[in-house]
């Protein structure tokens, strides 16, 4: 993988902060100054999305879709579709375990969201990664295979290279535990090589990815470290700037540590 990559650190919000609370958060996140090297991206609900573009509108710091239906419009009562969040989020996150888990979303409903935001010029941030039952029979690989493989079916390999994955064990989400860094650098290397064999090197190459699941200020400095990954997806930890500022410090610090060793 190419250094002089940027790092990603993206925040997802989920179902928190009231209207006002996310203007005022991402008021506060764009009088900061980002360093090179990082891009920055937060996720507001649905109802937040149009007000908190708006607010970031002059900064770098791009804005997350949590979710989208996959049929562009029609008699669809609380959906919103890709279409509609053009102009206003850069990013749709797709497959979260969340809606995976909660909303029974299945790998086919997911790949039709996963064409439908490429579609529309959304880019997608595919989730994948197993529980902890799927964990202890041994059964990672066969689920991300499975996750990837249905998930990314309908794409070309040109489309699956501008994408971005997140991977994000889902007994780590919200819990507190969060995998080795090895433990997520192997998995990182497993999906990038899965990939590569579905649609070839180079979207493998260009492939985004993603380590998410009970990130901190206090352990992101070692996942950054990884070879092979791309950034953060952070949940609890990015709903205050005490605790998501130093991520992206540590991301701008991990990028020029990646560019000095490049220029060797
Ligand atoms: P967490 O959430 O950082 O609170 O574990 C991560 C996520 O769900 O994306």
């Amino acid at each position: 993988m190419a250094s002089g990559r940027k790092k990603l650190v993206f925040g997802n919000w989920k179902m928190n902060f009231s209207f006002k609370q996310a203007q005022a958060f991402a008021q506060k996140l764009s009088s900061k100054d980002l360093l090179d090297g990082v891009e920055v991206a937060v996720g507001p609900h649905s109802l937040a999305l149009g007000a908190v573009s708006e607010t970031l509108a002059e900064s770098e710091i791009s804005v997350i879709a949590q979710n989208a239906y996959y049929k562009d419009d029609g008699a669809f009562t609380g959906e919103i579709s890709m279409p509609m969040l053009r102009g206003i989020a850069k990013y749709v996150v797709i497959g979260h375990s969340e809606r995976r888990h909660i909303f029974h979303e299945s790998n086919d409903l997911i790949r039709a969201k996963m064409a439908a935001a490429l579609r529309s010029g959304i880019k997608p941030i595919l989730c994948v990664g197993e529980t902890l039952l799927e964990r202890e029979h041994l059964h990672t690989s066969q689920i991300l295979s499975d996750q990837l493989s249905v998930g990314l079916a309908d794409l070309t390999s040109e489309e699956v290279g501008k994408i971005i994955i997140a991977y994000e064990p889902v007994w780590a989400i919200g819990t507190g535990k969060y995998a080795k860094p090895d433990e997520a650098e192997k998995m990182i290397a497993k999906i990038r090589s899965e990939i590569s064999s579905l649609y070839g090197y180079d979207a493998a190459n260009k492939v985004r990815i993603l380590y998410g699941g009970s990130v901190n200020a206090h352990n992101s400095g070692a996942y950054l470290k990884l070879d092979g990954i791309d950034g953060l997806f952070v949940g609890g930890a990015s709903l205050s700037i005490a605790t998501f500022w130093p991520m992206i410090e540590l991301a701008t610090k991990a990028f020029d540590e990646e560019s000095k060793k490049g220029k060797k």
